[in-house]
């Protein structure tokens, strides 16, 4: 007699494996091999968040938990690259919310360099060169003749070495108008690289701005996207450093959704919405 086959058991996909909860135990000691490894001190950046990305981050590429992660990125340098990014989160581009930039060029920059002859300008976490050279670009157009130093700053080297370049693919013109293509790039096998003018202001630097002093004085410190994983306490000594180095009248420009809710206390006071002054 045929044998019918048996039905075959339903497909049952395994579940996303869900995030461990926090143990602070196993957090200290990725931390410490970040720490060894990467160069970076996780002490003050959100341990719940930064967890979360770690094994996010893990349980992408198959792996069990942080640790089996640290041993695979021990070994493997596309991975430990991937790795660092994922910590740092160097996402960026040109003009990120050009109407920020459109303030900071009319309300901020346009005064500034009516009064100066040359201005000092800081970007910290400047990831792979966007903002500061949005920066460069914006000077250029309102004072093409003035002394403008722009420090960029961030504590990936290799986010550095990228910006050190000055090439950009067409995706990531994405924020730069046809006008400013023009005037400030030229195209250089199917990319886009920084014109002398643009790149010449701008030094490039590693630093942590967790654990390095600040170089200034500055008419202007951009610092966007960048302390959103730091706690609360790495913020405050942050901005106190910020209003230390800014000169004054100088001014703050941060991310769109990022507020100081107790500015004056660093004695800054808020200039519109992402920036802050000091008297
Ligand atoms: C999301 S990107 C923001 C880039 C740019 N500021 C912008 O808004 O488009 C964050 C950058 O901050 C840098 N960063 C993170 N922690 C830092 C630290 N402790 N010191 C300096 N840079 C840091 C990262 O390496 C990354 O390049």
């Amino acid at each position: 007699m045929e044998t019918l086959p048996r039905p075959r058991p339903p497909l049952v996909l395994p579940p996303f494996a869900p995030i461990p909860e926090l143990d602070m135990v196993a957090y200290e000691r990725m931390a410490r091999e970040v720490h060894l490894l990467l160069g970076i001190d996780l002490s003050r950046y959100r341990p719940a968040q930064v967890w979360r990305r770690v094994n996010g981050f893990a349980a992408a590429r198959g792996m069990l938990d942080a640790d089996e992660l640290v041993i695979r990125v021990r070994e493997d340098v596309a991975l430990r690259q991937a790795f660092l990014d994922m910590l740092t989160i160097n996402v960026s581009e040109f003009f990120r919310n050009p109407e920020a930039w459109d303030a900071l060029a009319e309300q901020h920059l346009r005064p500034v360099f009516r009064s100066q002859a040359s201005v000092r300008i800081w970007s910290a976490g400047c990831s792979l060169g966007f903002e500061p050279f949005s920066i460069a670009m914006l000077a250029r157009e309102i004072a093409p003749f003035a002394g403008v130093e722009i420090l960029a700053t961030d504590v990936d080297e290799t986010s550095l070495s990228k910006a050190r370049k000055a090439t950009f693919t067409e995706a990531q013109m994405a924020g730069v108008s046809p006008t400013r293509q023009r005037r400030f790039f030229r195209r250089i096998d199917g990319k886009w690289q920084v014109r002398p003018e643009i790149l010449a202001p701008v030094t490039f630097r590693r630093q942590d701005l967790v654990t390095d002093p600040c170089e200034g004085p500055f008419d202007l410190v951009v610092c966007r996207n960048v302390v959103i994983y730091f706690t609360e306490q790495a913020k405050t000594d942050l901005y106190g450093r910020f209003h230390d180095c800014l000169r004054p009248g100088g001014v703050l420009f941060l991310g769109a959704t990022e507020v100081i809710p107790n500015a004056r206390s660093f004695g800054l006071l808020p200039a519109g919405s992402t920036f802050y002054k000091r008297p």
